[in-house]
């Protein structure tokens, strides 16, 4: 039986009237993708930011690693790695540098923090532009970088929040690699996104949601499979089928 790693029970979260989440749950077991899918503004973000401990919950209860997000939020904070959908890098410092920073960030002393920035920028295939300014980095590099970043500490459970918008096919390619591999090594991984086609390849499971609610949740296979014949359907048409509109309306 897979052990529970992220458990999120009835999250809700409201900006003035409007309800961004709106009463979400789900189970994150350890070693798996999970995957959510939904268009801009389905509360993807949201909930993320709910259960990295960035933001409070209006309702609802969470569990990382069977810390509470509300009562231990420390303990959550060092077991997790978060690469945001806005850019969070210092244009003026170099590779290396800004990763040595949010390295100490996480509480690495500076020779650990430095050899994991390394390992990590050799993982994303960036290591010649390590002493280059991150200003002067390509998008895709740039998202690599976050990537890099969001592995300092080695956390056991890896938000990415719609890491492959805007950049180059070269880079998508690296960080799709990127994350299986971390999956073969066991990491835990949350996965936002509004591309159908990645949360197909990558996810062992996937959630849909839409309106700040979960529509389906179930194995890539199996959501597809309950629509018709696996070789003509995509989650593209799952998605059509559950709400009456495409993904990327
Ligand atoms: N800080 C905020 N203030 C007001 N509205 C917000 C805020 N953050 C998100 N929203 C709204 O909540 C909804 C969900 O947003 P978000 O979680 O960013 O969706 P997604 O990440 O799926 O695109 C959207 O309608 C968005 O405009
Ligand atoms: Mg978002």
């Amino acid at each position: 039986m897979a052990e529970e790693f992220l458990v999120a029970q009835d999250l809700y979260k409201s900006f003035n009237e409007h309800k961004a989440v709106n009463g979400v749950s789900f189970t994150i077991y350890k070693g798996e993708i999970f995957g959510l899918l939904g268009p801009n503004g389905a509360g993807k973000t949201t909930t993320i930011r709910m259960l990295t401990t960035v933001l409070e919950p209006d309702r609802g209860h969470v569990t990382v690693g069977g810390h509470s997000i509300r009562d231990n939020a420390d303990a959550v904070r060092s077991l997790i790695g978060v690469c945001p959908q806005e850019l969070a890098l210092y244009e003026d410092l170099s590779a290396i540098d800004n990763m040595v920073f949010f390295g100490r960030m996480v509480g690495l002393d500076g020779r650990e923090a430095r050899a994991q920035a390394m390992a990590h920028l050799e993982l994303m295939g960036l290591v010649e532009r390590a002493m280059g300014k991150v200003g002067k980095f390509s998008g895709g590099m740039k998202r690599r970088i976050n990537l890099a970043i969001a592995l300092m500490g080695h956390p056991e459970l890896l938000f990415l929040d719609e890491p492959t918008v805007g950049i180059d096919p070269q880079s998508r390619n690296n960080i799709y690699e990127t994350i299986e591999g971390l999956r073969d090594r066991g990491m835990t991984i949350l996965y936002t996104t509004h591309y159908m086609e990645e949360a197909d390849r990558l996810c062992d499971r996937i959630a849909i949601i839409d309106g700040g609610q979960i529509i389906a949740m179930d194995t890539p296979y199996q959501l597809k499979s309950r629509i018709g014949p696996l070789e003509q359907v995509t989650l593209e048409d799952v998605f059509l089928k559950l709400t009456g509109r495409r993904l990327r309306d």
